[in-house]
């Protein structure tokens, strides 16, 4: 996947680019990752960014013209046909359903993300430039450049080859509609807890229908907005159902 990222502190995408998952990905050549910082294309000697907003007001805008500038720069990196995102509070919620979409495209379609600071970007430049506007939850951030960063991570761990144990992508939350069961590992005992016996069983058609029974019953815990938008087999009702009588709560 081509991904192109626009922002003024570009050293913060070292965080992705050199750890875990996605350094691996960019070292296989799965990912290709550019940085462009709008200082490098600002006209006066301090590298001005910014400037006041017309109206007056508090904070400072990106000017449209430097984003301009930089974003054909990108642009012109671009090894297929570039899809522009801005990361924004204001955009559309960014799901597991829009990454696999993201994931899908990935093979004809580069990724140019910017990133603001500030209020944000002066509007005439997003009305010109900008494709699609994607927000990581209601909440404002001081910089898209975490939004980018949770965008690009969760898209990449779906790009075929990107992640070790091709399985762990499809065994994990949202990929069938619901959460992902609990997970145990060594020491067999914890702080007086042991780990569920069926999972010692060696029993692997008990062991798939206790971590079916928990997800569905996890999700029906804590995400029922989920179970109610899936419709669910007569396996999977009657593990919910076992569930339910198991922990008493209906
Ligand atoms: C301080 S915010 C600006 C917020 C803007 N004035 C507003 O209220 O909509 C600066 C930048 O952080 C990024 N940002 C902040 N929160 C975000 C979120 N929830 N999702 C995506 N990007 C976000 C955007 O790129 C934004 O331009």
């Amino acid at each position: 996947m081509d991904i192109h990222i626009i922002s003024i502190f570009p050293e913060m995408f070292d965080a992705i680019t050199k750890h875990g998952v996605i350094a691996r990905a960019v070292k296989q050549g799965v990912v290709s990752l550019r940085l462009y910082n709008p200082r490098d294309f600002a006209s006066d000697r301090h590298s001005t960014v910014d400037d006041r907003p017309y109206g007056g007001g508090p904070g400072m805008v990106m000017m449209p013209d430097v984003m301009a500038a930089v974003l054909k720069s990108a642009l012109g990196n671009a090894k297929n046909d570039p899809h522009v995102v801005y990361l924004t509070p204001q955009g559309r919620r960014f799901d597991y359903d829009s990454a696999i979409k993201f994931a899908e495209s990935s093979s004809s379609q580069s990724l140019v993300m910017i990133a603001g600071r500030y209020e944000g970007i002066d509007e005439r430049f997003i009305e010109h430039y900008v494709d699609s506007e994607w927000s990581v939850g209601d909440f404002v951030l001081s910089g898209g450049e975490l939004p980018a960063m949770i965008m690009v991570d969760a898209i990449t761990r779906l790009l075929p080859d990107s992640l070790g144990n091709s399985q762990s992508a499809e065994q994990d939350s949202f990929v069938d509609g619901i959460l992902d069961c609990p997970h145990y590992t060594r020491p067999e005992q914890f702080e007086g807890e042991s780990v569920p016996a069926v999972l010692l069983s060696g029993d692997h058609r008990a062991i798939e229908r206790w971590r079916v029974k928990q997800a569905l019953g996890r999700t029906w815990q804590r995400r029922p907005d989920l179970l109610n938008a899936k419709q669910l087999n007569a396996e999977q009702l009657q593990l919910l159902e076992e569930f339910k009588s198991e922990t008493g709560e209906q």
